[in-house]
Parts: C-alpha cells; sequence; structure tokens
C-alpha cells in the first residue's frame, strides 16, 4: 500500500527505532542500561494515585468527558499557573487540558498551517516540531541555537530570513535538549518579535520544575497572549509521563481555534484521571524539593561519566538532562553514542537527532537510579 505524500521526509521517531535495537541487544543477554529518554523513574505522589483509584470504582465515570476538559482540572490549571508563574489565566476560556503536550503540538500544525506555510523550529530541538509541521504540509525553517550565543536565537539571523511565510515560532525553555534556562530579556525579544512579523509564539515548557530555581511561563510578559500560546505538562514535573496530561494555555480565540480541530481528533480523556492531574497540580514547594533532590545527585554521577568520556559541559544546566559537547577526537555524535553502546551497554543519546547543529554533541537523561549511574560510570571505566 502506498503511504500518503505527508509522511515523505518523516521517518519513524529516533527512539522508537532505537528501542527495538536495545530490546534486541537485551535479547542477547546486554542488559543495557537505557539513559536516552526523559521519562522518569519515580511514581507520582501517592495521593495522586489514591485519587485515580477510589475516583475509578465510581460507576458513574466511566463515559465520555467534554472536548475541553473537566472544570476541576481546567480550575487547578489556572490556580497552578496563578501560584507557580503568577500567570492569570480564565479556567473556562484560556486553558485546554491535553493528552500530554506531544499531541498538542499536532494540534497546533494542523490549526494553523496550509500546505507551504513555514514554521521557525529550533536546531537542535525537539524532533517533534519538526515532524508535525512537516506532516502537516508545512515547511520548517530552522534557527540555530549556538553555544557561544548561551544557546539563545539569533534575531539579527532570524529578521534576515524571508519570514513572509513563517506563522509559527517554536521556542521551549528551559530548552530541551541544551538545559539553558529561560531569561526575561529573551522573552521580552521573542514577543516584541512576534509582534513585528504577526508571527504565534509557541512556547513548550514541560521542565520548568526539574532543576530549576525559577519556574517561568512566556505568557507572564506584557502582551504576551496576543502572540503566544504555551504548552505544559505533568509528564516531568510529576512523574506522570505515561498519564499523558498536558495543557494548552492562551487567549480565549487561539483555544478555540484548536478546539476546533483537536475535537475532531479525541473525545475526551477518563474522567478519574483528570481529577488526579488537579491533585498532581495542588501538590506544594516539597513535592519539587523532594524529585529534584533526587535528580540532583544523579546530575553529579551524570558529570562524573561525562568527565570520563572527556566531554565539556555547563552545570548551570536545568532540566531532566545533561547536554555536552563531545571529545574532538571523535567524528561525530554517533560514533561515541555508538562506541558507549555497543562497548560499556549504555545507551545515551547522540545530540544530532535534535538537529544538525546537535552533531558534536550527546544527552544523557537524569531518569535512573544511582546504582544504574553507579554501573554505567563502571562500565565506562572499562571502555
Ligand atoms: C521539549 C519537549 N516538549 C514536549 C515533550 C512531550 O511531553 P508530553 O509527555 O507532555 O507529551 C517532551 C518530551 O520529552 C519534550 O522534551
Amino acid at each position: 500500500m502506498e503511504i500518503a505524500n505527508r509522511l515523505n521526509g518523516v521517518g519513524e521517531y529516533y527512539f522508537s527505532q532505537k528501542l527495538r535495537e536495545i530490546d534486541e541487544l537485551n535479547k542477547q543477554g546486554k542488559n543495557i542500561i537505557n539513559l536516552g529518554i526523559g521519562s522518569p523513574d519515580l511514581p507520582p505522589h501517592p495521593d495522586v494515585v489514591k485519587t485515580l483509584y477510589e475516583e475509578a470504582l465510581k460507576p458513574n465515570v466511566h463515559g465520555y468527558q467534554s472536548y475541553k476538559g473537566s472544570p476541576v482540572l481546567r480550575k487547578a490549571f489556572a490556580d497552578w499557573y496563578q501560584k507557580w508563574y503568577g500567570v492569570t489565566l480564565h479556567p473556562d476560556t484560556e486553558i485546554l487540558p491535553l493528552i500530554g503536550s506531544k499531541e498538542g503540538i499536532m494540534h497546533i500544525c494542523m490549526t494553523y498551517l496550509n500546505e507551504g506555510d513555514a514554521a521557525l523550529v529550533p536546531n537542535p530541538g525537539y524532533p517533534t516540531y519538526r515532524s508535525n509541521v512537516t506532516i502537516a504540509g508545512g515547511v520548517c525553517m530552522d534557527y540555530d541555537l549556538k553555544e557561544e550565543n548561551n544557546y539563545q536565537p539569533d534575531f539579527e539571523a532570524i529578521e534576515k530570513m524571508d519570514l513572509s511565510k513563517v506563522k509559527l515560532f517554536f521556542v521551549n525553555y528551559p530548552q530541551m535538549p541544551t538545559g539553558q534556562a529561560p531569561d526575561k530579556k529573551v522573552f521580552e525579544k521573542l514577543i516584541a518579535f512576534a509582534k513585528r512579523h504577526n508571527i504565534l509564539i509557541v512556547h513548550d515548557n514541560p521542565y520548568s520544575f526539574i532543576l530549576n530555581e525559577q519556574p517561568m511561563s512566556l505568557l507572564s510578559m506584557d502582551g504576551a497572549k496576543e502572540v503566544a500560546i504555551e504548552f505544559n505538562s505533568l509528564s516531568k514535573s510529576h512523574n506522570m509521563a505515561g498519564w499523558r496530561v498536558g495543557v494548552l494555555c492562551g487567549a480565549a480565540e487561539r483555544i478555540n481555534e484548536v478546539l476546533r480541530f483537536r475535537s475532531n481528533m479525541d473525545s475526551g480523556m477518563f474522567l478519574p484521571l483528570q481529577l488526579a492531574a488537579a491533585k498532581a497540580l495542588s501538590l506544594g514547594k516539597d513535592w519539587h524539593e523532594e524529585v529534584n533532590a533526587v535528580y540532583q545527585q544523579r546530575r553529579e554521577k551524570v558529570f562524573e561519566m561525562l568527565d570520563l568520556l572527556q566531554c565539556r559541559y555547563s552545570k548551570n544546566q536545568v532540566g531532566l538532562f545533561v547536554w555536552a559537547k563531545i571529545p574532538a577526537r571523535y567524528k561525530d555524535c554517533y560514533e561515541i553514542a555508538d562506541e558507549v553502546l555497543y562497548q560499556s551497554n549504555v545507551f545515551i543519546t547522540p545530540g544530532g537527532i535534535f538537529g544538525n547543529a546537535g552533531n558534536n554533541y550527546i544527552r544523557i537523561s537524569l531518569c535512573g537510579s544511582m546504582e544504574r549511574f553507579e554501573e554505567a560510570i563502571k562500565r565506562i571505566k572499562n571502555l
């Protein structure tokens, strides 16, 4: 059967392929330590699981739910945005709970891009921006994030591009994969740029609670709602990646536009799961401190591992990964990642999968127990 043209140039997701290969290696008895993926291994707060369980026992919660999400969850997101980011959002009109923010990226592309419309995507950046723009019929225009520029967009260079077809500008702080923290001045520049060029900024914000002192929302900037929308997610902040709970926040008009597409895609989210997510959003500072204390310890181990591999990295990174420059003796990131995989049975992510600007970098996830990091260090020492 011939597949649709829209999949031309879009391969299977890198991790989907790689996990198959790792499965094969494990079947051969290799016991691979996977430090590739950012899927939190720690559980959600017990009260969250308890809420899911207790709600699921009720007989009247199993039907289809509203396309706009439960009012309880929307209110919980509004309170959360107010409490942590200082952003006021109307729970009925400015919040759209999502089945994960990855899916939301597709909703945005399908809602706004016509064939041939363009989107600015970060290089390196989350690969889903690129693939979803392409699937929707859009054209990706890369903007480079360079170490010498503190991984900030070079606005002068972007202004020189032909922006006439650009409708969307994907940004992500704290940045994945570079670990760059958000910066108010850059946010101001982004808003001004979007106003000047009539472009919608799509800010993807799933990492703001991980090893980051000050969670920040782009929507906290003056005038942001006129030109920006923001994704958030419980995947990383509340150890709920498998639950698939995200949110889109923004002006009521944008939410309605996206709902027009989204309501044709899915039929709402399981109510007990939404109520449990609302419980998660009510957790206090102590929850995040507890989770971050674990990540902090693990990050020290990752630094140790990177020293062994003679990689260079900044200790000021935030988020769930460490991004590091590989030694010059390697041709590229794939060579070092393969060496570590096949000789030490440890999987680390080659930075090139995030765009060619990542070709000389690797990314290591903090999602693994201390024992696994210690074992990985031992194996790499023997490399
Ligand atoms: C930058 C970025 N955005 C979005 C996502 C997707 O998160 P979710 O689990 O909410 O779909 C990820 C997941 O790794 C990510 O790294």
